[in-house]
């Protein structure tokens, strides 16, 4: 990968230096034309778009499998987004590194991200663990929000993952985030994600969300435990079921 660097004029002075200035709007506008106009940093986008499809390709073939063995998809779908340019702007400035596609391949970890949304707790680690075991998947750093929740009542599975893609000119590790979460916790974090982007919000009916939301994050941990049983009571009744099948069985198999 050649390292050509994206410069922004109004910037490159302040390279290095402890205060980077805040992106405002207009050297935002300049900051995207810059990025859009610029052959390397559109080629580290494709390259990030095909590190995506990889991994979506990973956890499509483990559902696959999965419904064919057990008649069931543990994955309720899969999003995936590369990082905006304002947002990987905004921050090489907060990380105060420079501007170059080095820098961000070196330093970011979720310019490519992939989201699984699972049905079951149980669901998100299995599906973790088999993507964990692939021998060309490196893994370089595992969050485990659900154990460990955020103090918000964020929770979710985060795995940094490092996927060898092969291009015309060889192989390429690029790095995807890939967050893991029921239906459940994913409907919990659109809201809360909302949150944190409304501007004109008073700080005490801020405050009284937050605690809400907390308070839904909660029980909806609960609630995710308690449909995790319920699966499990279910399972064991269809092999219970399966088991009758073979004593009321009048032929037998002779080994
Ligand atoms: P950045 O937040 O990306 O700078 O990195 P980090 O090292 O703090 O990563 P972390 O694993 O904590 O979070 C990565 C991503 O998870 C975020 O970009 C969000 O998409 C998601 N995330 C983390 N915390 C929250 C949260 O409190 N609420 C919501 N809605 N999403 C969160
Ligand atoms: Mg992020």
């Amino acid at each position: 990968m050649e390292q050509d660097k994206i410069m922004l004029p109004s910037l490159r002075e302040k390279e290095g230096t402890e205060n980077l200035p805040q992106i405002n709007g207009d050297l935002m506008e300049e900051l995207k034309l810059l990025m859009q106009q610029s052959q390397p940093f559109q080629e580290m986008l494709m390259m990030y778009k095909c590190a995506i499809r990889e991994v979506r390709t990973k956890a499509e073939v483990l559902n696959d499998e999965m419904s064919v063995r057990y008649h069931r998809n543990p994955i309720n779908s899969i999003l995936s987004r590369v990082k905006k340019p304002e947002s990987i702007a905004q921050k090489l400035v907060r990380k105060n590194l420079p501007f170059t596609v080095e820098a961000i391949m070196a330093n970011l970890s979720d310019v490519a991200g992939v989201r699984i949304i699972c049905e079951f707790v149980d669901d998100i680690y299995t599906i973790a663990a088999m993507l964990a075991m692939q021998d060309d998947l490196k893994l370089v750093k595992i969050k485990d929000y659900i154990k460990y929740p955020k103090p918000n009542g964020y929770r979710s599975y985060h795995m940094i993952v490092e996927i060898p893609v092969f291009f015309s000119k060889g192989k390429t590790p690029m790095r995807v985030e890939i967050q893991i979460r029921t239906i459940a916790m994913d409907f919990w974090a659109s809201l809360d994600h909302e949150l944190k982007y409304k501007k004109n919000i008073a700080p005490e009916e801020e405050e009284m969300i937050a605690g809400e939301l907390l308070s839904c994050a909660d029980r909806i941990a609960e609630t995710d435990m308690i449909m995790q049983q319920i699966r499990m009571k279910l399972d064991a009744v269809e092999e219970s079921k399966e088991e009758q099948a073979y004593s009321n069985s009048s032929s037998r198999y002779t080994v």
